[in-house]
């Protein structure tokens, strides 16, 4: 059964129909992952608007309002120039939207790298002003101490290790991680080093299948891969990717859908129709009052 949604105007909340489960709590989605195993795999996807969320939040357990909307909305190239006010307001939106998934938001390039007491004044911020359920911040054993720090006061932290894009200036790129054997046992003890800080999930980006296999089995918290491995304890795409809205995406992303084109050719299919002055409306004449 489709969801539908009727708007609330004084809150600007759409309540959909049928009503959706409760939110997942975040210590429910680190239990998805008992004694190493994950029965139930966890479903993450980006979302960066109200209208996406509330398409998205029946079928997802997290909902990822990641800093790639530096790419994927707002046309720059890298995720570096993002800036926390961004994220504070496409967060918002998206918890507005949802109401069964977890809300993840993104902590931006140089809002938390610089000390745990500022990870901590940015942190606080996005949970205060979005109502978000935890952050996400990138970094493995160089930030550990930060993410203790967050989860010592509050505020649940997802890691992210192997490719990680706010670092592409030291990586020089958007390569898979974890050919050399120097590599790979640094994104292992980066993981450990999260979980061992208490991060609730980590994100495994770009690394070589073998890598994202042995992270997954070595730490103890739900391990969810992005171009990693199918064995990993959950996936995550960026939403815009999987719906076939650029012509380039990554070659581990699996395109359900072509929405780029059908946006395409209805817009060509309206021009048309203003070009011919093909409005049902246009008939009618205007009768003032
Ligand atoms: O910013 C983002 O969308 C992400 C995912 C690719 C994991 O971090």
């Amino acid at each position: 059964m489709s969801t539908t949604f009727q708007l609330d105007t004084a809150t600007s909340r759409a309540h959909p129909t049928p009503a959706p489960m409760k939110r997942l709590t975040i210590p429910a989605v680190r239990q998805r992952k008992i004694e190493g195993v994950t029965a139930q795999p966890v479903v993450m996807l980006t979302a960066y608007t109200a209208r996406q969320a509330q398409l998205l939040d029946a079928h997802c357990d997290l909902l990822l309002v990641g800093d790639s909307l530096g790419q994927v909305i707002y046309g720059l190239p890298s995720s570096i120039p993002v800036t926390l006010d961004l994220m504070v307001a496409h967060g918002a939106a998206v918890v507005r939207g949802s109401y069964h998934a977890a809300v993840i938001v993104d902590m931006p390039f140089g809002s938390y790298e610089a000390s745990k007491e500022q990870a901590f004044t940015s942190a606080a911020r996005l949970l205060k002003e979005t109502g978000c359920d935890a952050v996400k911040l990138e970094g493995g054993a160089a930030m550990a101490e930060t993410v203790a720090f967050l989860i010592a006061r509050g505020i649940p932290v997802m890691g992210h290790v192997g490719l990680t894009p706010q670092a592409v200036n030291v990586l020089g790129g958007y390569n898979a991680r974890g050919r050399s054997a120097e590599e790979a046992d640094k994104i292992l003890s980066d993981a450990r080093a999260l979980a061992d800080a208490g991060a609730f999930a980590i994100v495994v980006e770009g690394v070589v299948e073998p890598i994202a296999v042995a992270v997954t089995r070595a730490v103890p918290c739900p391990v969810i891969g992005i171009g990693a491995s199918a064995q990993c304890d959950g996936q995550v795409l960026v939403t815009e990717d999987m719906l076939g809205m650029f012509e380039r995406v990554p070659r581990f992303v699996k395109v359900y859908a072509n929405l780029g084109d059908t946006i395409a050719q209805t817009a060509a299919q309206y021009a048309a129709d203003v070009r011919t002055r093909a409005f049902p409306e246009q008939a009618q004449t205007y009768q003032p009052k």
